[in-house]
């Protein structure tokens, strides 16, 4: 077998900047039009070669180590279909709030698929990686992409905007961890199914700036989150009223929370809300979106020069 270096790359969160559920399928999942957007906050993972099999390691005690993870379901399900014998190690250094709505989880999986397929030498790419991700999460096949972008479907079907959001992001988090599933399950009971967005088609294609355009964002989960979660409604009025005073043009929940955010223009009014909300004693991250070409550059330079196991010595 060829001696493959470990690598170590950065798996960045997303935001959902708005959240429409337009109703329920078929395979029990939810139909949604959301706007993706990666920003600045990455769990660290490093990935080497291991005599056999998947092992999962981290620094984060909470973290599921087995198939409950959606990374080493990923690296499984890639070795398995790709036939390939060398096993690989997976260190995962936590960073992202986990069940916090900043997809981090799905976001540590893409990573690792784009990782492995070129340790291992396999040659797939973005395009040949796309069905595997969908099957491990809706989120995954975002992650293959970055930056703003429209996912439609469960979340999987993503289309890059011409238009990438740049902004100054504060992350809350209220410290509650909120479970997707429950909240999707609440969302259920008080569905009103409806075959036209409105806010996130006309977020789309719209000339409105600033403000005004980030206004009509909704994110349709964060009802549903509130009732599953009743001990957040006072801390999500609190985090998001500050957020707004602080100048925010946009202040959410993010994807089925509890991380609430805050888009800023300015980096120093940013600086200021966070201080403020780590004042009133909530944990707060300052960070920046990562625009399409941000984030595919990052990836490039985290692959380049990689010495690949040549697939005939790992297969
Ligand atoms: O695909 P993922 O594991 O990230 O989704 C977690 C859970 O969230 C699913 O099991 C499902 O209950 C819910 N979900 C949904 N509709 C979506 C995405 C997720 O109902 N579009």
């Amino acid at each position: 077998m060829v001696a493959v270096k470990p690598l170590t790359v950065r798996a960045c969160a997303k935001l959902n900047l708005g959240l429409e559920v337009l109703g329920r399928r078929e395979d029990g999942y939810h139909e949604l039009r959301t706007i993706f957007q990666t920003i600045d906050l990455s769990d660290v993972i490093r990935i080497g070669p291991a005599p056999s099999g998947i092992e999962l390691a981290s620094d984060d005690p909470g973290l599921p180590l087995g198939e409950a993870n959606l990374a080493y379901r990923a690296a499984d399900q890639l070795r398995r279909r790709a036939g390939v014998r060398a096993g690989a190690r997976i260190e995962i250094r936590k960073r992202i709030p986990v069940a916090g709505g900043l997809g981090g989880g799905s976001s540590d999986a893409a990573a690792v698929l784009l990782a492995l397929d070129r340790l291992w030498g396999l040659g797939l790419g973005r395009s040949g990686l796309w069905p595997l991700a969908r099957r491990v999460g809706a989120d995954v096949p975002y992650f293959l992409l970055g930056g703003t972008a429209l996912g439609l479907a469960r979340g999987d079907e993503v289309y890059p905007l011409a238009e990438q959001v740049r902004g100054h992001v504060v992350l809350v988090d209220p410290g509650r961890p909120v479970s997707t599933a429950a909240v999707f399950a609440r969302v259920a009971e008080r569905l009103t199914p409806r075959e036209n967005s409105s806010t996130i088609s006309r977020f789309v294609s719209s000339d409105l700036r600033g403000a005004v355009r980030f206004g009509i964002l909704a994110n349709e989960l964060e009802q549903a989150a509130l009732v599953e979660a009743p001990d957040l409604v006072g801390h999500a009025r609190r985090i998001r009223a500050m957020l707004a005073r602080g100048g925010a043009v946009l202040a959410r929940m993010s994807g089925s929370g509890s991380t609430f955010f805050g888009l800023f223009e300015g980096r120093a009014e940013a600086a200021e809300a966070k201080q403020a909300l780590e004042g009133a004693g909530y944990r707060a991250w300052l960070t920046r979106t990562l625009s399409l070409r941000q984030y595919r550059d990052r990836w490039a330079r985290s692959l380049r020069g990689v010495r690949t196991g040549a697939s005939g010595a790992t297969r």
